[in-house]
């Protein structure tokens, strides 16, 4: 026997060993360590260095071409894991270069980016998470593992979960919004989703929490900017967060590209070490973002590549994304007793289990099913799902004198606006392998509504950006040949996302002007907005009498949002971050500290209190905030008692009636404040919301029950418990709007 034949007897040997353990517990670290650790005798230094190195394919780009030879590089053993690489022909033949031509015949890990959705495209994630219905998020996120899953992939870089109070920063359209206890819940339903029952399903995939850590709270609202926070901040908002994630199960964790108080997570050791895998005993494996390592250069933290692979090995890293960092230097740092092989071990044990978890030793070729790929994507039932979820992320802003829904006696509807009819603005950023052909556009869906009943007017006014004025006048002139007017303004797609930072978040462009133009024509007008964050607008709050928020829609955003203007749905979304006035006042956001002197809210302008000269305090829709087609009517909070001994607990109910004319969901919202504490404490903090539907003229108690141990926080001394003391609580409607009663903890 040749020592090539004698090897792949071995391995193979192992891979059957492995598929015949049925019976044994599955999916876990403990039952697959013991096979990887047998692969990993056999394996050179360079082999296992290869098991740590991701590259992307040539099929798609997500960041800065840095290699094209990942081919070769396959087939000398040089890859663990292949992202931007998906369909089925296309995954299979680089799996059999993998799995055929090289030594240990060990199979790739293929990633992508599938942020909201794969094929069918949902909601912006903030959008998402504007319907507060993790149940729904789950069942996205299951559907776009199927899609993926169908075309070859098992790895998504998701969720993404960096809260974030900075609405310049583009990235907070992948997140979900502004509140950790929120974020967690929807954190640890899209980990659900992605990774199912078992990672050994053939329609499951790993998910990838990230960006490991706080990437959301760069200073300026700038990406890619420093993060310097307190550890206090950190640990009760920031952190939280992805710990959801990985007491979710999350497979693997991506570190952030900021730095964090002068270190950066790729080399952080604290973090990726001390916290996430000692205290919160993580057993997946760590990936880096897009030459992360390599950026530990500019940082100024690492004088080369080989310094900056040393740090991030030693830190915890096991995945090298893009890099070559690790590919180039690791061998020789071992060598040199820079990194110990014991580390390397450590890291490739991790990647392999997670391939034993995937069942790609089994069959590597498990997820390169031809008739999955044409069943499993974008069928009807995805799609209806899609339109449904686009509706329900609608958020309601405004809506003068009911002018929505669209009345049935409209004849002539003018949808105008340089986003009534763009496909590709539908799919957002990061929309997977979503195509822009397949969307329906605001336009389309209206159409499709009203078709021979309603003679539907268009016209594009201007541009998303730029100075160009000379389609206004005609845009007017159409709005005034029509009974009724959508305007659809907001940002292109390119406009938030990843890189994509505004210092100034108003309607880009002449949109202003358009809207003047269009409004002064006296006729009904409803403005409809497509944007991937909060947008600072108040002129336009000021003038059109409805504005629909509803961010970007995905496949099915025009027919979606049809449903909800012409009131065959009803809006029930609420804001999961704070939209506010001007851009001077960011960071806003509502679990805000009262400070030593707070604004006087009968004189807002009262001199030597927290307030601007020339601006107020509040937001323009603060979070937690949404109409509906009806009206609900709260009534005062009833608790069980006034004062609670420490393992009691707390019973908050509160009566919601419909007192509209058609049947609605509201969200209640459950707040405390907990007046005295060691540290100051935030003059709100969402503890419980339901979702509830009532038809109209129903009244739902609605209950919550809380524990005193809710109402920890991290102590001056970083003891994490609460204290006896004065509480207010709050349920409402949004953060603003609530009513009050206080209750004591003994
Ligand atoms: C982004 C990540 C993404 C990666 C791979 C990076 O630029 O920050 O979120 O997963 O590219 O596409």
């Amino acid at each position: 026997m040749t020592r090539i034949s004698f090897l792949f007897t071995i391995v193979f040997s192992v891979i059957i060993v492995c598929s015949s353990c049925r019976e044994q517990p599955a999916d876990t670290f403990d039952t697959y360590g013991k096979k990887a650790d047998s692969i990993i005798k056999l394996m050179t230094l360079d082999e296992k260095i290869g098991q740590m190195s991701l590259f992307t394919s040539d099929m798609s780009s997500t960041g800065p071409t840095m290699r094209d030879d990942y081919v070769d590089l396959i087939r000398e053993g040089k890859v663990g894991a292949v992202f931007n690489a998906f369909t089925v022909d296309f995954v299979r033949e680089l799996q059999k270069i993998a799995v055929e031509e090289t030594r240990l015949h060990i199979p790739l890990i293929f990633g992508f980016d599938v942020i909201h959705g794969h094929r069918t495209i949902f909601p912006i994630n903030l959008g998402q998470a504007a319907t507060w219905d993790t149940a729904m998020i789950e069942k996205s996120e299951r559907i776009a593992a199927i899609e993926a899953s169908a075309e070859g992939l098992n790895w998504t870089f998701a969720p993404m979960v960096d809260l974030a109070r900075d609405p310049r920063w583009g990235r907070v359209m992948e997140g979900a919004g502004e509140d950790a206890w929120l974020g967690g819940l929807i954190a640890a339903a899209r980990v659900k989703g992605f990774q199912g029952s078992s990672l050994s399903d053939n329609n499951t995939i790993l998910g990838c929490v990230k960006h490991f850590a706080a990437y959301g709270a760069p200073q300026g609202g700038r990406d890619y900017h420093v993060v310097d926070m307190s550890d206090r901040s950190l640990y009760e908002w920031y952190l939280p967060v992805y710990k959801a994630a990985v007491d979710a199960g999350v497979a693997s964790v991506m570190t952030s590209f900021n730095e964090i108080a002068g270190v950066p997570s790729t080399s952080n050791k604290w973090l990726l070490t001390d916290l996430l895998r000692d205290d919160w005993k993580f057993n997946g494996f760590i990936v880096t973002d897009y030459s992360s390592i390599n950026e530990l250069i500019p940082h100024g933290v690492a004088a080369d590549l080989a310094e900056a692979a040393k740090l991030s090995a030693n830190a915890g890293v096991d995945m090298d994304m893009q890099g070559s960092a690790f590919l180039n230097c690791l061998n020789n740092l071992v060598k040199s007793g820079d990194v110990s092989e014991k580390t390397i071990d450590e890291a490739v044990k991790r990647i392999l289990v997670a391939k034993y978890r995937l069942g790609l030793f089994d069959d590597p070729y498990k997820y390169c099913s031809k008739e999955r790929e044409e069943k499993e994507i974008m069928n009807a039932e995805q799609l209806a799902f899609a339109r449904e979820f686009a509706a329900k992320s609608c958020v309601l802003l405004k809506n003068e004198n009911n002018i929505l829904p669209v009345p049935e006696s409209v004849r002539t509807i003018a949808v105008i606006g340089p986003l009534a009819d763009s496909k590709a603005d539908m799919l957002g950023f990061w929309s997977g392998a979503g195509q822009a052909e397949k969307c329906v556009t605001l336009l389309e869906g209206i159409r499709n509504r009203t078709a021979g009943t309603v003679n539907v007017f268009t016209a594009h006014g201007c541009n998303v950006a730029g100075d160009d004025v000379s389609g206004i006048n005609q845009a007017a002139s159409v709005a005034r040949r029509s009974d009724y007017v959508i305007l659809a303004l907001g940002e292109d797609r390119m406009m938030s996302g990843e890189a994509a930072s505004r210092a100034d978040i108003a309607l880009p462009g002449v949109q202003m002007q358009l809207a003047e133009a269009i409004i002064k024509t006296g006729k009904p007008v409803v403005v409809v907005l497509f944007n991937g964050r909060p947008l600072a607008i108040p002129e336009l709050d000021h003038m059109s009498p409805a504005i629909l928020e509803t961010w970007f829609g995905g496949t099915e955003a025009g027919n979606g949002i049809t449903d909800i203007l012409f009131g065959d749905l009803n809006p029930s979304g609420k804001l999961t971050m704070t939209f506010p006035l001007n851009v001077g006042q960011i960071p806003l956001f509502y679990n805000s500290k009262n400070t030593g002197r707070p604004i006087n809210p009968e004189n807002p302008y009262e001199k030597f209190r927290s307030n601007y000269l020339d601006s107020p305090n509040t937001p323009l829709y603060p979070f937690g905030y949404g109409l509906s087609y009806t009206t609900f009517s709260y009534s005062d909070v009833k608790l069980n008692k006034e004062s609670f001994e420490s393992n009691d607990q707390i019973v908050a109910s509160v009566d919601v009636t419909n007192t509209g004319d058609r049947d609605g969901e509201e969200i209640v919202q459950l707040y405390v404040r907990d007046l005295v504490g060691d540290v100051t404490r935030p003059v709100k903090e969402l503890k419980g919301f339901k979702k509830v539907l009532l038809r109209k003229g129903e009244t739902a108690t609605i209950t919550f029950t809380i524990n005193p141990a809710d109402l920890s926080y991290y102590h001056q001394d970083m003891s994490y418990s609460f204290d006896p003391g004065d509480f207010e609580l709050f349920i409402g409607a949004n953060s603003r709007d609530t009513k009050k009663t206080a209750f004591s903890i003994r």
